[in-house]
């Protein structure tokens, strides 16, 4: 979302500074890979609001519908108001049977996001490529996330006195659950 990206990319070339490409040696592919819905926490892992805020400084980086930039967040990480988030969301909705989450692994830390200006289809795509980032930023720092789009939006507005409207949850903490992908239908055409 930085403002002037083009500027200083074009200044960058002008100027024929060298580029430098820093490499984390973490791939992108393993990040992706690694980067599943979570519904079982470690409670005895405590997120800091620093880790949220690093998860949520990605978002400076990211593309936005017309620039337009209307997405707020809010960490949560205060034992009162996580309560209240956890209230408000639902968490494996479509897995009736296993009633998650499970005590003792509840997520406790969560980034609410929100919108300056309501919700359309611009927002909608800004969210999904803000919640993806988030993700894999979380995975790189050892954690993991779940993207809650069960919510319960006037409630959470009002048990926490939010100044805009919720749009989305992310839970965020470190996950207990031993996942393995299995094969996918082919995405070509
Ligand atoms: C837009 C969106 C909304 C979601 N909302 C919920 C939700 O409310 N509750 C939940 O348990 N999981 C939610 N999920 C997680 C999906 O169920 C999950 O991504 C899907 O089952 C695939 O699993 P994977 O992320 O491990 O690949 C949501 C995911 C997305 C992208």
């Amino acid at each position: 979302m930085a403002d002037n990206f083009l500027e200083r990319k074009f200044e960058e070339l002008e100027s024929k500074k060298k580029i430098i490409v820093r490499r984390t040696g973490i791939s992108l592919d393993s990040l992706l890979k690694e980067n599943r819905s979570c519904r079982g926490f470690d409670n005895d892992v405590t997120i800091t609001q620093d880790q949220l805020r690093r998860i949520i400084g990605t978002n400076m980086f990211i593309a936005s519908g017309m620039n337009r930039q209307v997405l707020r967040f809010r960490p949560v990480t205060k034992s009162e108001d996580s309560d209240k988030v956890l209230e408000a969301i639902k968490i494996g909705g479509a897995l009736p049977d296993l009633h998650l989450p499970q005590k003792g692994t509840e997520p406790k830390a969560f980034i609410i996001i929100m919108s300056t200006d309501g919700e359309d289809r611009m927002t909608d795509i800004d969210m999904g490529i803000s919640l993806q980032t988030m993700g894999l930023k979380a995975v790189e720092m050892g954690l993991n996330v779940l993207i809650i789009g069960s919510v319960d939006r006037k409630r959470l507005k009002e048990e926490l006195n939010l100044p805009l409207e919720p749009l989305m949850v992310m839970a965020v903490g470190k996950g207990i659950e031993k996942i393995t992908s299995v094969q996918r239908k082919s995405l070509n055409g």
